[in-house]
């Protein structure tokens, strides 16, 4: 048996070395389990920030290949794609090698290796035992696949593989049109591949507004890429050649066959507790696989606590790192919770996606009645001047009170401009409380301002 900690942490991602941060921030003698070769989980390794970087870099491409002459730059761009790839595996190093500075600073102990819970207090980590009072699971998740298909990495690929192909493909068919479909499907067509996003529901982007969906669709569809809606891939098989892929229209009917050099399987990710000891030690999981606990982060085993997407909610990095925020401090005595209705929800394409609080269908569904105010970026002179006019800022206010129920955004900076009604609405603040906020000349900000004096009698101004 070796070191007795106070709080074990299982896992490195957001979740886990923030939680982590936390508890050695209040004293807790902390200690953070990794089996990857380097820490910062998914999010920082091969999820969030090498699919930023390439966002990014393709992203420049694409505006000095496509939109430079119309301002009168003139340019060929040249892709050197080994360059690119360079630069986003530094850009996460940057990151991985920062964490390890954090836990460092903090003197939080790196344990490397796989951890599996054997007994309520007990982390095995290779040979070793380690004991602790409380052991939190921040394992994370997992990419999924459809049945009979395998994901090799290689032609048929995953996020993982996809922010690591060699070369350029000339077609790609993206199966599932979220956030991971939608994200990559943009990079690798705006470096040059033919990219067909193949979706089971009749609109991109489940979940979100329904105008924002609509736009989304539209805005993609201009940017080059194909879209087959209502449909549903069948089998994938790798060939000679690349992929052959069978697709069936979602209600069933006529089969069609397809091919494309690359498939990126983007269905969505499943908790990850392989080997975990959760049956062993009796840690109870919902139908899902998702870890159950109570609204404490505790688990039904005391002293054993999840959080981040290995339990239930957003899979989101920000959502776990709150939770794991929040855990420290109960566990170090002091209370919190986190307003789930709140965590903003970002698609990192151009123009991006933002959202957070309840879509008008929500809305609608609980009997609420609600204003609606909708400004285009079209209207706004610094959109105009950035070349980047597509989409719109929408706020919904309560009819009776004026509070902000939620925003849906679809523009250029949508990820940074919805901060501003995140906070409002953490304030529990009005509609008018944004529209009577001065907001600088010439910003995207003035978007959000005149959606919300639109929600507020109608009055934008520049429109
Ligand atoms: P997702 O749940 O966002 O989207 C999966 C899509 O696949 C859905 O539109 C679904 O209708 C579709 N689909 C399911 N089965 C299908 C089938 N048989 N044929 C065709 N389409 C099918 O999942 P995604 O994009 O894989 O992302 C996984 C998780 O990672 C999500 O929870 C997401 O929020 C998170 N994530 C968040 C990011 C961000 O915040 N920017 C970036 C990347 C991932």
């Amino acid at each position: 048996m070796s070191e007795k900690y106070d709080v074990i942490v299982i896992g490195s991602g957001p979740g886990g070395y923030v939680c982590a941060i936390r508890c050695a921030q209040l004293g807790m003698k902390t200690a953070i389990v990794e089996k990857r070769g380097t820490l910062g989980g998914t999010c920082l390794n091969i999820g969030c920030i090498p699919s930023k970087a390439l966002l990014a870099s393709s992203e420049k491409f694409d505006e000095a290949a496509n939109h430079f002459e119309h301002i009168g730059i003139e340019a060929k761009p040249k892709l050197n794609l080994k360059k690119m790839m360079a630069f986003k595996d530094e850009v996460v190093e940057a990151n991985t090698k920062g964490v390890e500075f954090l836990m460092k600073k903090n003197k939080i102990d790196h344990l490397k290796g796989h951890g599996e819970i054997v007994e309520a207090g007990k982390v095995k980590v290779g040979k070793d035992t380690y004991e602790a009072d409380s052991i939190i699971i921040a394992t994370g998740s997992d990419v999924i696949s459809l049945p009979g298909i395998e994901i090799d990495e290689k032609k048929i690929v995953s996020s993982t593989g996809a922010l690591e192909l060699s070369k350029v493909p000339d077609t790609m068919v993206v199966i599932g049109g979220g956030v991971i479909g939608l994200e990559l499907g943009c990079v690798w067509s705006r470096l040059g591949s033919k990219v067909t996003v193949v979706e089971y529901l009749d609109q991109i982007l489940p979940g979100m507004d329904e105008e924002v969906r609509k736009e989304s669709h539209k805005v993609f569809k201009k940017q080059g890429i194909d879209f087959k809606l209502s449909s549903k891939v069948t089998s994938a098989k790798s060939g000679k050649g690349g992929v052959d892929l069978t697709i069936e229209p979602a209600a069933g009917g006529d089969a069609e066959e397809m091919s494309a050099d690359i498939v990126l399987m983007a269905v969505g990710r499943k908790p990850y507790t392989d080997k975990l000891g959760l049956d062993k030690v009796g840690v109870e999981t919902d139908d899902r696989g998702r870890i159950k606990t109570d609204e404490f982060f505790e688990t039904n085993v005391e002293g054993i606590f999840a959080i981040g997407d290995v339990i239930a909610g957003p899979m989101l990095a920000h959502k776990a790192e709150d939770e794991g925020v929040i855990l420290a401090e109960i566990l170090h005595g002091e209370s919190g919770h986190i307003d789930y209705n709140l965590i903003p929800g970002v698609v990192y394409t151009w123009p991006e996606v933002a959202n957070v609080g309840k879509t008008e269908a929500q809305l609608k569904e609980d009997g609420v009645k609600f204003n609606t105010g909708k400004f285009p970026f079209m209207a706004n002179g610094r959109a105009r001047a950035m070349g980047s006019t597509d989409g719109f800022v929408k706020i919904i206010a309560d009819a009776a009170t004026d509070k902000v129920l939620g925003a849906h955004i679809i523009g250029p900076g949508a990820g940074d401009l919805i901060q501003e009604v995140v906070s409002v609405m953490e304030f529990e603040g009005t509609a008018e409380d944004i529209a009577r906020t001065c907001h600088a000349h010439p910003t995207l900000t003035e978007v959000v301002k005149e959606a919300a004096l639109a929600a507020t009698d109608d009055r934008a101004l520049h429109i």
